[in-house]
Parts: structure tokens; C-alpha cells; sequence
């Protein structure tokens, strides 16, 4: 677990997972001071011990008020059992959808322990004004992003993200530390397979919901899986544009691990 400030009285606690053949994607969740504490997801599902463990060291778990929960993905969702336990006094502002497909599993959130939003909100809580919006890039339905209008920091979930080459590069200060073909290369890669309904999406439409995140100006914008965004964010949003007219992402089949796991085993003999 490595925890850095991405921005002020904003602590990131990071994950990084290798994924066979795209690259090492962080999984950052975000913790909140400076007003009541709040969670910005629950981290990745095997860490979640130690992630409970460092968020204790951040903030007394008792006096964590609010999670913000983006989606019901296993890379968000990681530590929400124990927190519904150990943070007693937290309430999960999430989505209906989410809330639904939570219940379906074996990690429901009470809804008496609820505050939903859905896109086009905006709310008053624990000493923030929230807007919540729905990326324009998502891999659930139920997927909410926010906005701290007095911060200007905004929380964009599976968005933007990008599977890197190295770990210091997810974990690098600000995404313009990592080289920009490299860069370009995992967030189309990311866009792709995170999204694949992009390749039949009206690029019209996702261009208008691309601008409508640049129209929010954010001051920074913090994904789950990419370093922090403090400039050039269109820079991001025009390279997104370009995934309804690209070829679908391939992902690995039974014989293309087949064939890597040969290619391991030739070069160890
Ligand atoms: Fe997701
Ligand atoms: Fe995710």
C-alpha cells in the first residue's frame, strides 16, 4: 500500500496490480480532511487488510464520516465490508444502481447507511458541495464521479486511466512524469477495454460528454487508475475522442497465454 498527497487534505492510497500483457494499473482510493473525512473508494479486494490498516493510521476510523463509493467493481468495492464495520459512523453516498448490485452480493450496504446521487447533482455534504456527473467513460452503469467545487478537485473513477509500464509510473506525482507515448498508448489501450462500447458509441455524443467534463474546469482530477491530472487535461479528453473510429483492444485468449507461457519457458531453458 503507498500513500501519497495528491492535493491539499487529499491522501491517496494506491495499489498497483500487474495485468498479463497491459502493464501495471494503479488503484488509488482517496481520503478526504479538511472537512468531515471522507473515502473516495475502498481500494483493491486482496489488499484490503492493509489498506484498512493505513487508512487507520490516516484518520481515526470513527471519525470517518462519508465513503463515496464510484462503482461496484472488486477494485472499489475492496474494503466496504470492513469499513462497514470498523467506520460505524460512515454513510456511502453511491448511486441506486450501485446500491442494487451491492445487495446482490455478499457485501450490502444498509441503505438506512445510504445518501444516493445520481448525474446532475449537487449536494451539501460533510462541509463540501458535491456535483456528481457520470464519466463519459465507465465500465458499470452505476459508475458516479464527483466534483469539490470548493477544491475544484474532481474524482473521475475508471476514467483516463491508464495501465503503465513500470510501477513508479503509476505511482509517479502527475501524470506528466510519465512519457507521453507511453501514456497515449495505455489510456487508448485503457478507453478500450474498460469501455468497449466506445467502438459503437456516436463520437458526437462522446465528444459533447468530453467537453462537458472540460466546461467543469477542474483544478485537478484524480482517476482510480492514473497519476493526477494538474494540466493539459485536454490533452486527454482529444485522445479519448479518437476511440469510436479505433479497432477494439485485444485482449489475451487460451492460446495467445499458451503461446507467452512457451516463449517464458524457451528463454528459461
Ligand atoms: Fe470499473
Ligand atoms: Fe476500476
Amino acid at each position: 500500500m503507498h500513500t501519497r498527497t495528491v492535493a491539499p487534505d487529499v491522501t491517496a492510497l494506491s495499489s498497483i496490480v500487474e495485468v498479463p500483457t497491459l502493464g501495471h494499473l494503479a488503484v488509488n482510493a482517496f481520503v478526504l480532511t479538511g472537512g468531515e473525512p471522507m473515502l473516495v473508494d475502498t481500494g483493491f479486494t486482496p489488499d484490503r487488510e492493509a489498506f484498512v490498516a493505513e487508512l487507520g493510521n490516516l484518520i481515526d476510523l470513527g471519525d470517518l464520516r462519508w465513503i463515496l463509493l464510484t462503482h461496484a467493481d472488486r477494485d472499489h468495492t475492496g474494503s466496504i465490508s470492513e469499513l462497514m464495520q470498523e467506520a460505524p459512523n460512515a454513510t456511502v453516498i453511491t448511486t441506486f444502481y450501485t446500491l442494487g448490485i451491492m445487495g446482490c452480493g455478499n457485501q450490502p450496504i444498509p441503505p438506512e447507511r445510504t445518501y444516493l446521487v445520481r448525474d446532475g447533482n449537487e449536494v451539501n455534504i460533510g462541509g463540501r458541495r458535491l456535483r456528481a456527473f457520470r464519466p463519459p467513460l465507465f465500465d458499470n452503469p452505476g459508475t458516479v464521479g464527483v466534483v469539490d467545487a470548493s477544491t475544484g478537485v474532481m474524482f473521475c473513477s475508471d476514467f483516463l486511466g491508464a495501465a503503465l509500464p513500470s510501477a513508479d509510473d503509476g505511482l509517479a506525482e502527475d501524470v506528466a512524469d510519465v512519457k507521453p507515448d507511453e501514456l497515449s498508448h495505455g489510456q487508448l489501450v485503457w478507453g478500450s477495454v474498460d469501455s468497449p462500447w466506445v467502438h459503437v458509441a456516436s463520437p458526437e455524443r462522446l465528444q459533447k460528454s468530453l467537453t462537458a467534463i472540460e466546461s467543469l474546469s477542474p483544478s485537478v482530477v484524480l482517476s482510480t487508475h492514473l497519476p493526477p491530472v494538474r494540466a493539459g487535461l485536454e490533452d486527454h479528453l482529444h485522445r479519448l475522442a479518437t476511440l469510436p473510429a479505433m479497432s477494439p483492444a485485444d485482449l489475451p485468449d487460451q492460446a495467445t497465454m499458451e503461446a507467452a507461457a512457451a516463449v517464458l519457458h524457451d528463454e528459461a531453458t
